[in-house]
């Protein structure tokens, strides 16, 4: 339960650097709720983690700050759980498998990442809340509501089947221009995706050229939902060290019930 007054976080003891016993920080709870119909029987109260999604294009650097802020948070005594997209033990082999085959339709390779989504909710989300963690999802319900609506599906229908999510505490959005986008990921996987690039929607049989015009495209509907959903909008071209500084600083005011 939250304690009342002024002190920033509820601290419990544990060792300290300076007594030999530290200092842990406690989050501070806060309502959480859904964005439509949820899951039923869920008790909202009982989620007493936070849940915090970082978001941004292929190769923005979600990865590189993910992995700092879990060495941070658990360096500060923050159990956490990661989550992201085709990582459900349920349906990501087969989603993979749809995927390399191009054998799905919109709709269907839609519901198959809704199905992913849910079995990640439903077995990891809702229970490491529930036991208090630090939940961090790369990328969320925002980044398949937009590849859908570059592909023409119905706005409406796309809330409704994310109505299930859980509200984050926090949502930052990393931006890169797409032509940086292009150079890290060459530099990375000396490649672009298929999917990534808009391929499957014929822009254009130049895979860079329909990289860019792809990109532009989340990029515009990503703008658009932001003021539905208030993303943070992350400088994503700055020093890895920066953005994390950024980060932190704001993850600390989500731990502080702010
Ligand atoms: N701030 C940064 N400035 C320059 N390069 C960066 C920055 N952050 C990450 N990179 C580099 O860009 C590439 C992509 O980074 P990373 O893998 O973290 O991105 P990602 O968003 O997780 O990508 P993916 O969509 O492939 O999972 C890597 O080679 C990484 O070293
Ligand atoms: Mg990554």
């Amino acid at each position: 339960m939250a304690r009342k007054g002024t002190a920033k976080y509820r601290a419990v003891p544990g060792p300290s650097p300076m007594s030999g016993r530290r200092v842990v920080v406690v989050p501070r709870p806060t309502p959480k709720r859904f964005y439509g119909h949820g899951i039923p029987g869920v008790d909202l109260e009982k989620l007493t983690g936070k849940l915090v999604v970082i978001e941004g294009a292929d190769g923005s650097g979600r990865s590189t700050q993910i992995a700092r802020l879990v060495q941070w948070l658990e360096g500060c005594g923050h159990a956490t759980v990661q989550v992201g997209l085709k990582r459900s033990t349920l349906v990501s082999e087969e989603l993979e498998r749809a995927k390399q085959g191009n054998i799905l339709s919109h709709i269907t390779l839609s519901l198959f990442y809704a199905t992913d989504f849910a079995d990640q909710l439903e077995n990891i989300i809702l229970p490491a809340l529930k036991a208090g963690f630090m939940v961090l999802a790369d990328r969320y319900i925002y980044t398949l509501m937009v590849r859908d609506l570059v592909r023409g599906m119905d706005e409406a229908w796309l809330k409704n089947v994310y109505g299930i999510a859980p509200v984050p505490d926090a949502v930052f959005y990393l931006t890169v221009s797409p032509e940086q986008l292009v150079q890290r990921n060459f530099q990375k996987n000396h490649t672009l995706d298929y999917w990534e690039s808009g391929m499957d929607v014929g822009f254009s049989r130049d895979m860079f050229d329909s990289f860019l015009q792809y990109q532009s495209l989340v990029e515009q509907q990503f703008r658009r939902l932001q003021s539905t959903y208030g993303f943070t909008i992350v400088n994503g071209e700055r020093s890895v060290e920066e953005i994390n500084a950024e980060l932190q600083e704001r993850i600390e005011r989500v731990l502080a019930g702010k």
